[in-house]
């Protein structure tokens, strides 16, 4: 790995990929959220680790900077998948999510499942659950590829769809919630997926991820995981 092993601690690398709040964003120059102060709180307490200076990367990207050595973390509210687990390995989960169908509140389309998505465009991030679904509409002939559109961030998305140039992105509620609050945008319908989020680590960490759910353990009984959300999702 990447990590460097100083008299008390091995220092591990975190990646992630900002453009989606409150999990990461980007705030001015700054990295903040939800999963950076949980990963933080979590290391602080996992024996034998420190955490190094967080690495930026679009989401498609993280495993194989991961694989690759680039990272030796990933905190990305990325959803525990058996695809990904072929290549990877997973801590105990943090979090869970369904993904979320999230139009423009003017009214213009109100889709309520997904086969009225039909005829219409629909864009969601580069390598995500979210992108699944569209693919999968696609398969069964319920989309046009035409009216498919990945984007490296759902930032651009949204700004997409606030624009008309989309009809409705698809992605996880917590984060379509957030967009909600925050722009003219609203969630038509929820999806079930019963996704869980785990921080990425790779293929036989096996020390750091004993450490990392330990740390997860002793971050929930403190106190502090509910702390920590309920300063980016309120009480
Ligand atoms: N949970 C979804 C997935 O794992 C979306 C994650 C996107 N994360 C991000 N930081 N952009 O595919």
């Amino acid at each position: 790995g990447t990590g460097t092993t100083t008299e008390t601690a091995t220092t591990i690398t975190p990646g992630t990929a900002p453009g989606f709040p409150p999990f990461e964003m980007k705030e001015g120059d700054e990295l903040v959220g939800f999963d950076i102060d949980l990963l933080s709180a979590v290391v602080a307490e996992a024996e034998g680790y420190q955490l190094g200076e967080w690495q930026e990367f679009a989401f498609d990207s993280l495993v194989p900077s991961l694989t690759s050595n680039k990272i030796d973390v990933i905190a990305a509210a990325m959803t525990i998948t058996d695809k990904r687990e072929q290549t990877i390995d997973f801590t105990n989960p943090y979090y869970n999510a369904d993904q979320a169908i999230l139009v423009r509140e003017d009214g213009s389309f109100s889709p309520s499942k997904l086969s009225d998505l039909s005829g219409h465009k629909v864009g969601s991030q580069s390598g995500t659950t979210g992108e699944n679904i569209a693919k999968e509409l696609i398969k069964e002939g319920t989309l046009k590829e035409s009216n498919y559109n990945s984007y490296d961030s759902y930032v651009f998305a949204v700004q997409d769809l606030q624009n008309g140039n989309i009809d409705a992105v698809i992605l996880d509620v917590p984060v379509a919630q957030t967009f909600a609050d925050q722009r003219p945008v609203e969630i038509a319908f929820t999806h079930e997926t019963g996704e869980r989020y785990g921080f990425g680590i790779r293929n036989g960490d096996d020390d750091l991820q004993s450490a990392l759910n330990e740390g997860l353990a002793a971050v929930r009984d403190s106190g502090r995981y509910e702390e920590i959300r309920n300063k980016w999702f309120g009480s």
